[in-house]
């Protein structure tokens, strides 16, 4: 979810809606604000896209200069009008738009209801404005502060009161949140994007900050209340103003921007003897060397990447990887300690998971290296080590950019550590720099063949499953085109590891059931030909990947889609082109959303 908040002479309900629309990638199923209009709190909140409240707020304006606005992506309680926020008491006097999950909200809300509270709607957050009624006594901070005293979870709220027109509360803990100064006016929000049109004067909050905005002052309190004295931090970057640049869809777009992306990441990292140079990761070869093991953690895509990571260092740097799903790895008890090094992989440096893992080692003793795209992320301000992507802001909900520049700057990771320990000789250090510049203009020639893969597409969009089939890396790049291809044109997809189709998911193989084989992995070409056999034995109608030398793949497939050789570690970055843009051209024959698929959304700040 997003929130905004703001105090000034703006009209609050157009401010609100605009930084809104710059977040909406956090969520779309619903959106909301409450307007002071000078007399009472006027709240408007629809099930739907933004657009529903936009164009309900141009036909019937509401003026006023305090407010607050959310968009959801629905965690307690279905997408509907009465479930977006703002949430508010029963006589509309105080009015709460939140980020992040109340554990303890049940309890809240049978302590309210034996107090005689009805609540309306089924989420959790709803408890929180009839809280802060509660111990509300004139005093909005006071009853804020005495309302986060009962709370339990992730939150990032932002609270207006009937009685003050001119003051609004925010709070973050856990969930994201930063405030925005400007000139007699201020402004808080998930994210900076939603701010930078107004001001590029920010304070990045720390868990548990509180903000309190009154008249036209802006102060920010600890969780004991005493007033922090917060460092202005100046937004240098701009977002691209969100145009898809003569692109259907954003995510066509981002596809069409790897080969920059994988530039720009690979190169503003060489020096001038074309040596990988990484200022912002401070491991030595001592650091090194007292490190026995690693942890790479992430969620969706970004995992996806971390598995060729994995692959990467254990090869380069010869030490026992282990990849795991953030939600996953939290409670299996990891043995995190001083000696480990954890590497986190997200796009956003926000998502939940992900974080909450981060704190989890950090606590443990662990040394913290993240691998994100945005600056200034949560994730970012609390590892020790970063490195940045520089795919550029990602804005389609199914990650491309990201995911190659996330794979580039492991496999740099690797190399680095691997020449700093001596693992690996200068000579292959330098052949897999070289090889790794010639990828922009590799990808180039994949993403000339769109008309191709376009016409493969249709052969895919009326089917309701599909298997996507590996060896090695190519087994782990199967499970992005996988997840691609399912996210967003909701065709049942699976990946396998491709001997192990046989010990019981080739029962699912019928006449016709398309099976994308990728065949990239040189040592395991022909066993990958042999398993392309079995399915098509049964009926399957086979597509594959390989390199272009391997023209044998013709005699075990019906169609081919070939990349331009490459190494095999390196093939995989090539290979999930054609995936991206196969799952792109099924999605938008199919009609579906392609840059907003359902139930989804693109930062996940909940657990
Ligand atoms: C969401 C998005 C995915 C993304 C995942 C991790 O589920 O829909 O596309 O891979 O979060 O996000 P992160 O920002 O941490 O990479």
């Amino acid at each position: 979810c997003g929130i905004v908040g703001y105090l000034g002479n703006r009209k609050a309900a157009e401010v609100i809606v605009d930084g809104l629309s710059k977040m909406e990638y956090r969520g779309y199923d619903s959106a909301g604000v409450a307007i002071h209009n000078s007399e009472e709190l006027e709240i408007r909140k629809f099930k739907g896209r933004l657009s529903v409240l936009a164009d309900d707020l141009k036909e019937n304006k509401i003026d006023g200069g305090l407010g607050i606005g959310h968009t959801r992506w629905a965690t307690h309680g279905e997408p509907s009008d009465v479930n977006s926020h703002p949430h508010y008491n029963q006589d509309k006097t105080i009015a709460v738009v939140h980020n992040g999950i109340i554990e303890n909200y049940m309890e809240l809300k049978e302590e309210l209801e034996a107090e005689g509270v009805k609540l309306i709607s089924q989420t959790d957050t709803e408890v929180i404005a009839h809280l802060v009624d509660k111990y509300y006594e004139g005093n909005l901070l006071d009853a804020v502060y005495k309302t986060i005293g009962r709370l339990r979870g992730a939150y990032a709220l932002g609270v207006v009161c009937k009685d003050s027109k001119n003051e609004l509360v925010a709070v973050r803990k856990d969930s994201p949140l930063v405030a925005g100064i400007g000139k007699g006016e201020n402004f808080v929000a998930s994210d900076i994007p939603a701010l930078l049109k107004y001001t590029r004067d920010v304070y990045l909050l720390e868990n548990g900050e509180v903000v309190h905005m009154k008249d036209e002052n802006m102060t920010i309190y600890d969780s004991n209340r005493n007033v922090v004295d917060k460092e202005i931090y100046h937004v240098t970057w701009d977002v691209e103003a969100a145009s898809k640049g003569g692109y259907d869809h954003f995510m066509e777009k981002e596809i069409h921007e790897q080969p920059k992306g994988i530039k720009e990441t690979l190169e503003r990292r060489l020096d001038d003897q074309g040596n990988i140079k990484l200022d912002s990761i401070n491991i030595s070869k001592e650091d090194l060397d007292g490190i026995n093991k690693v942890y790479i953690v992430a969620c969706g895509t970004a995992y996806n990447a971390g598995l060729l990571g994995k692959y990467a260092i254990e090869k380069f740097v010869k030490v026992p990887v282990i990849c795991d799903i953030a939600s996953e790895f939290r409670y299996s008890d990891p043995f995190v300690d001083e000696n480990t090094l954890l590497i986190l992989v997200s796009q956003s440096g926000e998502t939940a998971d992900t974080l909450a893992a981060l704190r989890d080692s950090k606590a443990k003793g662990a040394r913290i290296l993240s691998i994100t795209n945005v600056v200034g992320s949560s994730i970012a301000r609390e590892s020790d080590d970063v490195f940045y992507t520089w795919a550029g802001p990602e804005i389609a909900v199914a990650s491309t950019k990201a995911y190659t520049t996330q794979i580039i700057s492991l496999y740099m990771v690797a190399l680095d550590f691997a020449i700093k320990k001596g693992t690996i000789t200068e000579e292959f250090y330098k052949e897999m720099i070289a090889k790794m510049k010639e990828l922009p203009d590799k990808i180039e020639e994949v993403l000339s063949n769109e008309e191709h893969i376009k016409e493969l597409a249709k052969t895919v969009s009326g089917k309701e499953d599909a298997f996507y089939l590996g060896r090695g890396v190519d087994y782990n790049l199967a499970m992005e085109g996988s997840l691609k291809l399912k996210e967003i044109s909701y065709i049942h997809s699976e990946a396998f590891a491709a001997g192990e189709l046989k010990h019981g998911t080739i029962a699912l193989i019928e006449e016709g059931t398309p099976v994308i084989a990728i065949a990239t992995q040189e040592a395991l070409f022909e066993k990958m030909v042999s398993n392309m056999e079995e399915v098509r034995a049964r009926g399957a109608y086979v597509i594959a990947i390989a390199q272009n030398h391997n023209t044998t793949v013709e005699k075990a497939s019906d169609k081919v889609i070939y990349i331009p050789n490459s190494d095999d570690i390196l093939s995989p970055i090539l290979a999930v082109i054609p995936m991206q843009l196969l799952a792109y051209h099924v999605s938008k024959l199919r009609g579906c959303d392609v840059d907003k698929p359902r139930n989804l959304a693109k930062s996940v700040t909940v657990e």
